[in-house]
């Protein structure tokens, strides 16, 4: 099947350059003026509009059963809903817990992955250490496509893992070629924080934000970025959510770290207001690690994706109806944590971003998936229009406008943290392995269509010399590299 996308604005994250886009399949094989199309070709008209590649979600969780329930997003709705908002990759989390097995876990992840109408791909958690668990670390790397662990640094008694863990594990990234990441959030802290809210008589959602301060975020974070100068690996810190974070990885990149930061659309436009509504519902529909901050902390990370310093954004997509929020009436530290966003966060971006601007559209393509996939290793397979690229591209139109809301979202939630507002450049049409999959407004997917996308670790050259360099021994000194990296 051949589409020909015609009269568009190409905008790469280098460049933006008019030309039309032939896609052959599922690849993208000629991007240049004046492309005729083959017998039979589909054509989208896009003049006026710019041909983007499709969006990344690098931080989602589709049917994730977490704080004893699960998420009322699955794989098939999550990612049709990316997909109406212009995303046409996911990169979800497989998260076993202390005690099971990574690989069961990657097992039953991928089952209930099978029905997504988009693309999507797997971090793996980390909640535990011992030998199995570094060995199966091997097999998701080397027969798996899994190149990018995660490690919670909270939720105490559930997923916490202590520094032993981080430096372990970093350690056996490094070894493997694969990326670490974290939750960044001490969650020692924040137990004994809630309760001692609940003690003086704090049980409503307003407790979640005081038991959650930003520096607890900023102590996790340079503690993490601490532990992988001295493993000499690489750190990715999803969800970056306060200033302080933010300047302790401007600190770290400019001493030679390399510390990457993910951040959410949600953090960048809401605040912590939310927590004191009356209305107890809308209070706790927002409660979700990190919580919302206070405006101030919004001006530093829009200008942490300006400048760098934050490469990616993300949604933390991990949807819970009221009904289940309802499970932390009394006690906020019961409201399952969560909310939604993969429909919105590139128009947010757009509007709020370039429309506003503080990003140029380049960087909204930096920041919505080119950098994503440089980090996660699917660049160019990923992340930019050009021949030989997959043809999961979004023709998006800088002038149309749309109001979000509950009522008219296609997320698979009773809530919408945008609720009412109106963004200003939106996706006209979303295109998935070669075809149309949203246009004017409607759904085309398919149950079972999208594919799982293997990413391949990093050549151990690359990160053995990072470790190299932290580990410089004195002079007169001979230091032998750590024995398990490969030189
Ligand atoms: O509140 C959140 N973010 N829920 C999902 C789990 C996580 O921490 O990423
Ligand atoms: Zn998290
Ligand atoms: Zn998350």
């Amino acid at each position: 099947m051949s589409l020909l996308i015609r009269g568009g604005t190409v905008v790469n994250a280098d460049q933006s350059f008019r030309a039309d886009v032939l896609c052959e399949g599922d690849k993208i094989v000629a991007v240049g003026p004046d492309l005729q199309a083959p017998a039979g070709a589909r054509v989208v008209e896009a003049g006026g509009a710019y041909v983007m590649p499709g969006g990344i979600d690098p931080h989602t969780h589709m049917q994730l059963p977490f704080m004893g329930t699960t998420a009322s997003e699955d794989f098939f709705t999550g990612t049709a809903a990316g997909m109406a908002g212009g995303n046409t990759l996911i990169i979800d989390f497989v998260i076993p817990g202390p005690n099971d097995a990574p690989l069961d876990a990657f097992k039953q992840w991928s089952s209930w992955a099978e029905k997504s109408a988009g693309d999507y791909s797997f971090h793996v958690a980390v909640t535990n250490w011992n030998e199995t668990i570094s060995e199966q670390m091997g097999v998701l790397t080397r027969e798996h496509g899994v190149n990018s662990f995660k490690h919670f640094m909270a939720y105490k008694g559930a997923l916490l893992v202590e520094d032993d863990v981080l430096l372990q594990s970093f350690t056996r990234c490094l070894e493997l070629g694969a990326v670490p990441s974290v939750h960044a959030e001490n969650g020692e802290v924040v137990y004994l924080m809630q309760k001692s809210l609940l003690a003086a008589g704090i049980t409503g959602p307003e407790g979640h934000p005081l038991s959650r301060p930003s520096s607890i975020e900023a102590e996790a974070a340079g503690r993490a970025i601490t532990i992988a100068g001295m493993a000499g690996s690489p750190v990715y810190i999803v969800h970056v959510s306060a200033r302080e974070t933010v300047e302790a990885i401007a600190r770290a990149r400019a001493g030679g770290q390399r510390v990457y930061g993910e951040i959410l659309a949600q953090h960048l436009l809401v605040d912590e207001s939310v927590y004191y509504d009356k209305d107890w519902k809308k209070a706790a529909a927002h409660v979700m690690s990190p919580p919302f901050r206070s405006k101030d902390h919004q001006e530093a990370l829009w200008a942490a994706l300006a400048s760098g310093t934050c490469q990616t954004t993300a949604t933390d997509h991990c949807c819970f109806m009221i009904e289940q929020k309802l499970m932390g009436k009394d006690n906020f530290t019961g409201i399952p944590n969560g909310t939604a966003g993969i429909e919105d966060r590139m128009a947010v971006l757009w509007s709020e971003g370039v429309r506003k601007g503080r990003l140029t559209p380049n960087e909204f393509v930096a920041v919505t998936s080119a950098n994503c996939a440089k980090i996660f290793n699917i660049y160019p397979q990923r992340g930019v229009i050009q021949p030989g690229a997959d043809a999961a591209l979004v023709v998006w139109d800088p002038e149309a406008s749309r109001t979000i809301s509950a009522k008219t979202h296609h997320q698979k939630v009773d809530y919408n943290v945008y609720e009412g507002l109106t963004v200003t450049g939106i996706p006209a049409v979303t295109v998935s392995g070669g075809k149309v999959v949203y246009e004017k407004g409607e759904l085309k997917v398919e149950k079972g269509a999208g594919k799982y996308i293997k990413r391949p670790t990093f050549p151990s050259v690359v990160t053995a010399q990072t470790l190299r360099n932290t580990l410089t021994a004195p002079k007169g000194v001979k230091r032998e590299p750590v024995a398990a990296v490969t030189p």
